[in-house]
């Protein structure tokens, strides 16, 4: 399930304009990294490009390597539907589909792959999905209703439900608690740190404490000034980033004398 993945000199490019220039990175199988830096900086445009949804918009494109286990996402002849089914996301705000039931909401993704799936399966999956997102017991009793009638904790654990639903082998998650209260956005932590049992995890946060709480390596990105392109300016051992870094810009990030 959990794969590596590989980064090799990559560039990102809007039509002309290079969003963020050069990153190489190497990401464990099994581990949660969190991307910090300050607003603008590309952390949500490398995100997207590590599953092929940076594309989506018209002229977006990159020069460079992205590698899963050693395949090249960006290898003439990749589907981008496929590499999406493996390298999952979840979104800032949680997004389920508002007038589809819980239990479609969950079943979405798999639909879309256009897999059959007969009514038991469907339930089967229902409940394994739900339970890995921890929304289970919350919401086992009206699967039937519809997505938005949940608390928005609950919402974005049923996209993470959504995500995970399709079997991917990494999941992408861009700020998911920053629209959450408190103690969903816990939930969500206690969530990741089970999910990276199988998962390979990489997570954007503006949240310093979060990125010391759930990742296991931190990935700093920053920006010179407008128009200029972001940059993956440091990449260690979380607990190193948060106390011992060895570029002084980072140093200034985490301790908040900047950004
Ligand atoms: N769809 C787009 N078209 C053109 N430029 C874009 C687009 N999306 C983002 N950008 C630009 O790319 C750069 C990086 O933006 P990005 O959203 O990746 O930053 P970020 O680090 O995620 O910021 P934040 O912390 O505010 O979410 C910015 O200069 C931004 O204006
Ligand atoms: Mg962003």
């Amino acid at each position: 399930m959990s794969k590596r993945i590989e980064v090799n000199d990559l560039n990102v490019y809007y039509s002309d304009f290079l969003a963020v220039e050069g990153v190489n990175i190497n990401i464990e199988p099994r581990t949660v990294t969190a991307f910090i830096g300050p607003s603008g900086c590309g952390k949500s445009t490398f995100l997207r490009t590590l599953n092929r949804m940076h594309e989506v918009i018209p002229g977006a494109h990159v020069q460079g390597e992205v590698l899963i286990d050693g395949n090249d996402l960006y290898a003439p002849g990749v589907d981008p539907v496929l590499v999406r089914r493996q390298v999952g996301m979840v979104f800032q705000r949680a997004n389920p589909f508002p007038t589809m039931s819980i239990r479609d909401n969950v079943l979405a993704g798999v639909r879309l792959n256009n897999k059959r799936l007969s009514k038991s399966d469907g339930d089967d999956l229902v409940e394994k999905s739900l339970k890995g997102a921890n929304l289970w017991e919350e919401v086992k009793d009206r699967l039937s209703l519809p997505g938005s009638g949940l608390s928005g904790g609950q919402q974005q654990r049923l996209c993470i439900a959504r995500a995970i639903a399709v079997s991917p082998d990494v999941l992408l998650m861009d700020e998911p608690c920053s629209a959450l209260d408190p103690i969903s956005t816990l939930a969500i932590e206690d969530l990741i740190e089970e999910l990276k049992q199988e998962y390979t995890i990489v997570i954007v946060t503006h949240n310093m404490q979060q990125a010391s709480r759930v990742s296991d390596k931190t990935a700093f990105f920053n920006i010179a000034g407008t128009g200029k392109p972001g940059k993956l300016i440091e990449f260690d051992e979380t607990t190193t980033i948060f106390s011992n870094p060895t570029v002084q810009a980072t140093e200034d990030y985490v301790s908040g004398r900047f950004g």
